[in-house]
């Protein structure tokens, strides 16, 4: 296997490899230490044939990327892998992968620490009305079906010492303060993985009536009054749910039913 700079100190030779068949994934563990960025070193492993379920998971991120080109703050102390998957499903579904990957980060992260993270749409985990988490799916796309998905999951764990000026940091919230007693970041990757495994296969099974059910649980906007921003129109109106694209409904003003695809939720109350 090739490595390229972005690898872990330590040289090639640091990063750790170990097997878990955690319900319908095998995953298999390729550990780092500093990475660019998760997602970029399991699409170079993922060209070079590493199988489904590969995670590539690091100590910390030097170029950790966030959803609509944001930069994805990671220094040591944070959680940040990557699945790597092969999914027989259509290039429609991909909005319900983000869904199922929202789903297990709220419930390993809720299973594990007690707390109760929601859902913002479609894979932003929150707590307390501040940021904690997030997912950057990025997808190659063969005839209409998803070739290959590299799922990265970012989380905020221990709160680091440095000041943070930077204005998106000032909405976000660490693991570190709601908990006395705070987990080692990697201690909360396995029950995500082992969530993830579940709703995968239920994703990958159709069914849509059991994610839709539990992503409403676990959303922060359902039946609230959001401000949606979709191929640059504004949309503002009560949060209905999901459809069986993973596309949020909101019902307008003038009572019509506009779906968020692409876009970003901008505000709820
Ligand atoms: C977001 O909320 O904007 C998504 C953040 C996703 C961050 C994770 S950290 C692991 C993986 N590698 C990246 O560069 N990004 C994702």
């Amino acid at each position: 296997m090739s490595r390229g700079s972005q690898d872990a100190p330590g040289g090639a030779g640091s990063a750790g490899r170990a097997k878990e068949q955690v319900g319908a994934l095998k995953f298999r563990l390729r550990s780092f230490g500093r990475v660019g960025s998760t997602n970029d070193v399991a699409r170079r492993l993922a060209k070079e044939g590493a199988a489904e379920g590969t995670v590539v998971v690091a100590r910390e991120q030097t170029a950790g990327r966030g959803r609509h080109g944001r930069e994805w703050f990671s220094p040591e102390g944070g959680l940040y892998f990557t699945v790597i998957l092969r999914p027989e499903l259509e290039a429609s579904k991909v909005g319900m992968l983000r869904v199922v990957s929202g789903i297990a980060v709220a419930e390993g992260v809720g299973g594990r620490t007690g707390l109760d993270p929601l859902l913002k749409w479609p894979n932003d985990l929150y707590l307390g009305g501040r940021k904690l988490g997030g997912v950057l799916i990025e997808t190659q796309v063969s005839s209409e079906m998803i070739a290959l998905a590299l799922v990265g999951v970012g989380l905020n764990v221990q709160k680091p010492q440095l000041v943070l000026r930077e204005e998106p940091l000032k909405m976000a919230t660490w693991l570190s303060d709601h908990l006395c007693e705070t987990p080692e970041p990697r201690q909360l990757m396995l029950p995500v993985l082992k969530s993830f495994s579940r709703w995968y296969a239920r994703l990958l099974q159709g069914e849509l009536g059991a994610i839709k059910e539990a992503y409403g649980r676990l959303s922060a906007l359902l039946g609230k009054e959001v401000k949606a921003v979709e191929a640059g129109q504004v949309i503002i109106g009560k949060c209905l749910g999901i459809d069986d694209e993973g596309a949020l409904i909101v019902q307008t003003k003038r009572r019509k039913r506009a779906r968020v695809v692409s876009g970003e939720i901008w505000s709820w109350s």
